[in-house]
């Protein structure tokens, strides 16, 4: 990002506190030069108070430092408060707008942009942006106040002095920033060296019977030792830095004060400048070494920001690919009549646009029938619900609803539409009541059972601890895959959406599932359009048509009876499941 960028991208987020920005401004010039004047207070009370011996100059400037003390106190109270609020309250506003047009995109970006680097976004980087808003960028404006008005107030205090701490202060500076750096880099390495024993130590435990099993034990003390001992390599030469670098300050930091006030010293004694004079002189010149140091930590700190920053503009500058079209939005009717339609369909996935995954595929699905889409595996049939639901756009041809492109309706629109049961349900941290509710959040509690009843949940949701209201862990973390699928079909039916979509996936159900959702399917499919994908024929049989599908291509749609006389692909599959008997 180049600096207009950046700065273009600051301003944007923080200029709806432009009151408070001010405020923090102020209070940053105030602490500023009350930190600057404080000098000439301790000048006041050295020169006034000790060397004149009068106790009451000496209370006169005590008294004034205490005031200027307070008022620092209060300056330094509202700039940390503002500057850190404006900091946090920023990168509160950046995480929920990049969130918010996130969890809108096209899935395609998913796949390319995995979900852990989009979170790190999230969370890393807008942390970076934090510490930088809410914290180096006062430190660098107040530490340049400082510096400027230090150098400022140091030539007017003592020109000729001014010039040697010009002189001393990038030597000592220098040394100071060199082996910081290394330190820092150092640490750095070092907690990351610390995260490859915590892996190593998780993925070992985590399989400890394996790795008994196999008496692989010996190997992996070996394995480890290496690596403890690698991040006691990192740490030892961090720490060896780290010592050199407290050394180098004493020495070139306490040797540069000494030598000042050898030089200011023999110029005192001279009677050239008075001791008020030099110790507000040791003061700035404090003032400015500080200064200094803290705007060279900084410098790099803002350097990391500005790449941060790119990255959260670069997400929330992704374009939606899915989205109502700019001109000619279309309303679909309340009442769908005229059905869907597959109209010479081509797709390829973005990610492999050379791989041809459905091929002019034509086909009308009409309202209140129960299609059912049968075919091997990989023959594309889950990438037809992801393209009636828009996840993709189509690369040719068209699918229509009453006889209008979807590409010409509002994705919400479309999508209210459907009812889906993917492949692998998908459960969500929270409670049982609460995943059926997940498409209608108003459903009542009696409307929730009734779904589940439908769906045959009802029955091991009572035998569950607390009923509805258990707690599901992580993605329903304890339930069979049996389980999830029925409380996804309940969610679908809680939906009520007038077209139904489920992709069966028998293949991870055990019998007994399986036969309760075979025993709900008519329930379920009754009055309403049903497109159902299916590993299983025996729900096949009771479809109005059945869609064979393979390797993209539509190769028959029929009855079950029409399509074992005339079909070979579909009497295979139908051979292997029911026997020889049934053809
Ligand atoms: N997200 C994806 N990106 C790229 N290729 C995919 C993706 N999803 C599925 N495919 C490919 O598309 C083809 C059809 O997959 P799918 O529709 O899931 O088949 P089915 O549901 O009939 O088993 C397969 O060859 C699969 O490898
Ligand atoms: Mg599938």
């Amino acid at each position: 990002m180049s600096r207009s960028n950046s700065l273009a991208f600051a301003l944007r987020f923080v200029s709806p506190y432009r009151g408070r920005v001010a405020g923090a401004l102020l209070a940053l010039v105030f602490t500023a030069g009350i930190t600057l004047s404080l000098g000439q207070g301790l000048r006041l009370m050295v020169d006034q108070g000790f060397v004149t011996g009068s106790p009451e100059l000496l209370n006169q400037s005590v008294g004034l430092f205490l005031i200027m003390v307070v008022a620092l106190a209060i300056g330094t109270y509202a700039r940390f408060y503002l500057v850190s609020w404006i900091g946090e309250r920023v990168v509160a506003d950046i995480r929920k707008q990049v969130f918010d047009h996130v969890i809108d995109l096209h899935p395609g970006f998913f796949e390319t942009n995995r979900g852990l680097e989009i979170q790190s976004r999230l969370t890393a980087d807008t942390t970076v942006l934090q510490s930088v808003i809410g914290s180096s960028l006062s430190i660098a404006l107040r530490n340049g106040l400082m510096l400027i008005g230090g150098i400022v107030l140091l030539v007017i205090t003592n020109p000729k002095l001014t010039s040697i701490v010009m002189l001393a202060v990038p030597l000592i500076v220098a040394p100071i920033i060199f082996f910081g750096r290394r330190v820092r880099r150092l640490s750095r390495l070092s907690q990351d060296r610390v995260a490859d024993v915590g892996s190593y130590v998780g993925e070992v435990l985590g399989q400890i019977k394996t790795v008994q099993a196999y008496n692989h034990q010996t190997q992996d003390r070996a394995r480890f030792s290496t690596v403890v001992e690698q991040a006691f390599e990192v740490s030892r030469s961090r720490i060896r830095q780290r010592a050199w670098l407290t050394s180098v300050v004493i020495v070139l930091v306490l040797g540069a004060i000494g030598m000042m006030v050898w030089v200011g010293g023999m110029d005192v004694l001279a009677g050239r400048i008075s001791l008020g004079e030099l110790a507000a002189f040791l003061f700035y010149s404090l003032i400015v070494g500080l200064a200094a140091g803290a705007l060279s930590e900084v410098i790099g700190e803002l350097q990391r920001a500005a790449g941060a920053g790119a990255r959260i503009l670069e997400l929330l500058r992704t374009e939606q690919e899915i989205a109502p079209p700019a001109t000619g939005l279309a309303q679909l009717p309340d009442k769908l009549v005229e059905g869907i339609a597959f109209e010479e369909v081509r797709f390829a996935y973005p990610t492999r646009p050379d791989a041809t995954v459905i091929q002019e595929l034509s086909l009308h699905i009409r309202i209140g029938e129960t299609l059912a889409l049968v075919g091997p595996s990989g023959a594309g049939k889950s990438t037809l619900f992801d393209l009636l639901l828009r996840f993709f756009d189509v690369s040719g041809g068209r699918i229509t609803i009453e006889g209008l492109d979807i590409r010409r309706l509002d994705p919400a629109q479309l999508r209210a539409c459907f009812a889906l049961v993917s492949q692998n349900p998908a459960l969500f941290y929270g409670s049982v009541g609460d995943n059926i509710r997940y498409g209608r959040p108003e459903a009542s509690s009696a409307a929730i059972e009734a779904a589940a009843r439908a769906a045959h949940a009802d029955e091991f949701i009572a035998d569950m601890p607390n009923g509805y209201d258990t707690q599901l862990g992580d993605a329903g973390l304890g339930l069979s895959g049996g389980q999830k699928q029925r409380l996804a079909i309940a969610r679908a039916l809680l939906t009520d959406a007038p077209i139904l979509l489920l992709d069966e996936a028998t293949s991870a159900l055990d019998a007994r599932s399986e036969y309760l959702i075979q025993q709900a399917m008519p329930r379920l499919t009754q009055g309403r359009t049903t497109i159902v994908i299916a590993h299983r024929l025996a729900t096949v049989k009771n479809a109005d048509r059945i869609a064979v599908i393979d390797k993209g291509r539509l190769v028959a749609v029929g009855t079950h009876e029409e399509l074992v006389a005339c079909n070979g692909l579909y009497a295979r599959l139908a051979e292997l499941q029911f026997g020889a008997a049934t053809v």
